[in-house]
């Protein structure tokens, strides 16, 4: 069992997780894309189905080609490396959420091995339909995202419309026995 101090940082780290779109041009070693596998394989999913398969992109070409899929996504091609993930596609909605689960551990992992990540939606149906034909995979999975990895250069948000950071506060998010109600 780590010592109190230990469990503070790891906690600490995981709050800062953040979306990485900028990295530094270095591979990530392939240990560490092992481990990043592993961590994503013993994710749970709904009746334990693992409805997923996972392509490593380490092809700079192949990210290239899926970042000009939309301008929200450009910033894929100065990624040294994706784990696209491809879902069955029998169970719309429990693979939608089995997808979030296993991208927040592979960003998770990522910075807590001093990397980082960040997720890219290939956007509407016929983006999704020209991902599929980039990364070879038949068209009755389900292909929505690919986990962008690297060493990061900063948190910044490049794209045209950036999106602000930060959170709400609990106060707006929380409620106490019945919602909306407040603690006393
Ligand atoms: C379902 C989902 C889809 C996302 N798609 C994209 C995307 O296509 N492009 C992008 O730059 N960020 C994308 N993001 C990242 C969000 O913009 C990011 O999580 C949010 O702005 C918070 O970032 P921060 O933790 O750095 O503050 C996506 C996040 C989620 C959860």
């Amino acid at each position: 069992m780590a010592a109190v101090s230990e469990v503070q940082a790891i906690l600490e780290q995981i709050r800062k997780v953040r979306q990485i779109r900028q990295y530094r041009p270095e591979s990530v070693p392939e240990d560490i894309v092992q481990q990043l596998l592993e961590i994503a394989r013993w994710t749970g999913s709904s009746r334990n189905t693992q409805p997923w398969h996972f392509i490593v992109v380490d092809d700079r070409e192949i990210l290239r080609q899926l970042s000009q899929l939309r301008p929200p996504i450009n910033w894929l091609a100065g990624a040294p490396l994706g784990i696209a993930i491809v879902l069955n596609g029998q169970s719309e909605i429990s693979e939608a959420y089995d997808e979030g689960r296993v991208t927040e551990r592979l960003l998770i992992a990522a910075k807590l091995l001093g990397l980082g990540g960040g997720v890219a939606w290939y956007g509407d149906e016929a983006q999704e339909a020209e991902a599929k034909r980039i990364l070879g995979i038949p068209p009755e999975r389900t292909a929505r995202s690919i986990v962008a990895i690297g060493y990061p250069l900063s948190a910044r948000d490049p794209r045209p419309t950036p999106v602000s950071g930060g959170r709400k506060p609990l106060a707006e998010l929380v409620s106490y026995n019945r919602y909306g109600q407040r603690r006393s």
